[in-house]
């Protein structure tokens, strides 16, 4: 089976098996089957939006096509809804805001599903997924078990949590858990806010969580290209953290580096996209391959030329570690 439409970049690797499943009954039943597992391992699929295929999969790919969105439990404050893996991510957060819920409301326009949204605690305009995410439910893909793991035990960080480490390959997330606020408190601390609103003319008190979706869809669509148009997998690069002191160092040459606070502690995070454009790679090609001319941060690739992609990618933390000193980790999924 090819699995050019689903995956963003729309590489044409096949799967040996593919199956796309609708609920987590059927996903047990299917999980019990030994001679289902037993066969060149298992690739969990969701909106394709971070992945990048290198290869053919000998295996099965499981597409995430779990829907439903049901409320938990809601009070006069919050409500507690539990929601597909298979859900679309946007489209969730769409819904969220059209019942009065807000949180997700940063976290507007990002590709992808509901299930993949906690593998790396998706995140933007100063909000990760943790902040409104209260579990994660999941089938064992080796034993069909079903499992679940609050926020605490996601050990969730910056594009990290647990799925991408100890538990990584060994679940496919059938739903998350969000607590939602029906008395919203608007996050606007990124700066592209503020500049957005002074060019609408919104001023802060009367912004709501809906507009503040409007907002941040504008910024995206300025920025990022759409992935139905042009091929990519948004940033291609995790902005690297480092310490105070190797900072200082790296000022010395580049004073004017953008940078920002790391959350939990003393280091900081630099912006990879920045360090990218001052090198003057924005808009660069290689083959088919391109470096984005409005976001440094994304590639974007033609006819589904990984290879092209992926030395793109190499020549470019090449670079940056040569001028700046620091790895650029690549931030999507390299099957
Ligand atoms: N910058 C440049 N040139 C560029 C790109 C960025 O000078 O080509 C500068 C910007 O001017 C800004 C700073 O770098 O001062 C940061 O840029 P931006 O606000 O675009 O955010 P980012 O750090 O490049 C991260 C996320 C995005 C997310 C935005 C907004 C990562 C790896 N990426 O990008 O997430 O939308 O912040 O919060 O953390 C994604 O993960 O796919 C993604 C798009």
């Amino acid at each position: 089976v090819s699995l050019a439409d689903y995956n963003t970049l729309r590489i044409d690797a096949c799967a040996a098996w593919f199956c796309r499943i609708d609920s987590k009954a059927a996903l047990i039943s299917l999980l019990r089957t030994p001679a289902v597992t037993e066969k060149g391992g298992i690739l969990v699929i969701g909106g394709g939006s971070n992945l990048v295929l290198t290869r053919d999969f000998p295996g099965l790919v499981l597409l995430n096509a779990i829907k439903g969105i049901d409320v938990v439990h809601q009070d006069s404050d919050s409500v507690m809804v539990s929601v597909g893996g298979g859900e679309n991510w946007d489209a969730f957060v769409a819904y969220s805001l059209s019942q009065g819920w807000a949180g997700l409301e940063n976290l507007s326009a990002i590709p992808g599903t509901v299930g993949a949204a906690p593998i790396q605690n998706i995140g933007a305009y100063g909000v990760e997924l943790k902040d409104c995410l209260v579990s994660v439910s999941t089938v064992e893909l080796v034993s069909g078990q079903v499992r679940q793991f609050d926020r605490q035990e996601c050990e969730f960080g910056y594009r990290d949590s647990i799925f991408k480490k100890a538990e990584k390959d060994k679940h496919i997330i059938t739903s998350v858990t969000f607590r939602l606020d029906k008395r919203p408190t608007l996050k606007l601390n990124y700066g592209e806010i503020r500049s957005e609103m002074d060019a609408s003319r919104i001023s802060e008190k009367e912004l709501t969580p809906v507009q503040l979706r409007q907002l941040i869809s504008t910024i995206r669509a300025r920025k990022l290209p759409d992935p139905k148009v042009t091929p990519n997998v948004g940033s291609f690069f995790k902005n690297p953290v480092i310490g105070k002191k190797q900072l200082q160092t790296i000022l010395e040459s580049f004073p004017d580096l953008v940078y920002f606070p790391a959350t939990d502690n003393d280091d900081v995070k630099l912006a990879a996209g920045w360090m990218i454009d001052r090198l003057g790679w924005k808009g660069k090609v290689l083959g088919m391959a391109r470096v984005h001319s409005r976001q440094a941060l994304v590639l974007t690739v033609r006819e589904g030329h990984c290879e092209d992609l992926l030395t793109l990618a190499k020549s470019i933390q090449k670079d940056v570690s040569a001028h700046f000193g620091v790895v650029l980790e690549i931030e999507p999924r390299i099957v």
